[in-house]
């Protein structure tokens, strides 16, 4: 018997709401900016999204950042874009191993304990290790950088990261001529994250991957860090992968191994769905989901609909990794 398992990107009503909707929710949003910080969290009404005040963000930064320097190519927003508030994107989260919820992830992801924390890199190379996150934030070389976000869902934002290049970390343990691919994986712990036992059927824990010359690109960042202080849980604290020319879901959150590997790992979505997420998830607006197009993108907060841009817009960069 062949068993559909769940799509896990699928659009519901309020993920494709009428401009007309958005019109209203601008007025309201109007409203809103009279009051104290709000956190912008969508709520169902009649099919339509609405933007709905909530109490303020409740901040869980248990790591504190050293001073980072604005890496120059990357610290303007990107031309006709606007950064994303930062109460926006801390209320609007894929973090599966909580809650499929979007709008409640922020609310449930207290129950992560992120201090102390470290991350275990392995595999193809010589000097093995793992890494305590003190480490990490004292001695790689930290920037902020400004970058578009794109979800497979057609969903997008512009946020500012703090972090490492991925290659400086992989750097510190020799990869052998034999690594092909890097491998990561979520902390997979049940009492932490209430939303793996509530979904059982997925292949917990998360786990993605990216060719090595991937992870050797210079725009691959191990995030620690976003608006300027250390990561919400909600976002992957404390450490998340950042490859800002691939789908959402190839950024895999809370990190706690590395491995470089010969064959290709296989990878969390990929697995579950295959006809629907391939291993890559490239941002590729000209290949359509099996149901939706990819074309277009919905910017958060605010609903505009603007063009996807192929790579997410960082072609130069990236392009010439898929001859
Ligand atoms: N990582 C883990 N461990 N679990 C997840 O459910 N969701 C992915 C990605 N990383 C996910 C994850 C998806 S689908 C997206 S769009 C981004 O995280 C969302 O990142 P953000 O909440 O920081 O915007």
């Amino acid at each position: 018997m062949l068993i559909r398992t769940p799509p896990p990107w699928q659009l519901r009503d309020r993920d494709t709401t009428p401009e007309a909707a958005w019109q209203n929710r601008r007025e309201l949003m109007k409203a809103l900016a009279l009051l104290p910080i709000v956190a912008g969290c969508e709520k169902t009404v009649g099919g339509l999204a609405e933007l709905q005040p909530v109490g303020p963000v409740p901040e869980r930064f248990e790591w504190t950042l050293p001073p980072v320097t604005r890496d120059p190519a990357w610290s303007e927003v990107p031309a006709g874009r606007t950064l994303t508030h930062e109460i926006n994107a801390a209320s609007y989260n894929n973090f599966y191993e909580f809650t499929t919820e979007k709008d409640q992830v922020w609310r449930m992801a207290g129950s992560l304990k992120v201090r102390p924390w470290t991350v275990e890199v392995g595999g193809a190379c010589l000097k093995p290790r793992t890494f305590d996150l003190e480490e990490i934030l004292t001695t790689m070389p930290l920037e902020e950088r400004i970058y578009r976000f794109r979800c497979v869902e057609a969903w997008s934002m512009v946020v500012p990261w703090t972090g490492l290049p991925l290659k400086a970390l992989l750097a510190a343990v020799e990869p052998t001529g034999s690594a092909k691919y890097v491998r990561m994986v979520t902390l997979g712990d049940r009492k932490q994250f209430p939303g793996i036992a509530a979904s059982g059927w997925y292949p917990w824990p998360y786990h993605e991957a990216l060719t090595m010359q991937e992870a050797m690109n210079p725009l691959a960042m191990l995030a620690v860090g976003i608006y300027g202080h250390a990561l919400p849980n909600q976002h992957g604290a404390p450490i998340r992968l950042v490859v800002p020319w691939k789908y959402g879901f190839k950024n895999i959150k809370s990190i706690v191994r590395i491995e470089l590997t010969e064959e290709q790992p296989p990878t969390f979505w990929n697995k579950l769905v295959p006809d629907e997420y391939d291993f890559y998830g490239n941002v590729r607006p000209d290949v359509p989901h099996p149901r939706w197009s990819q074309a277009v993108e919905r910017v958060i907060p605010t609903g505009e609909r603007i063009p996807t841009l192929p790579w997410n817009g960082y072609g130069d960069q990236v392009a010439s990794m898929y001859p």
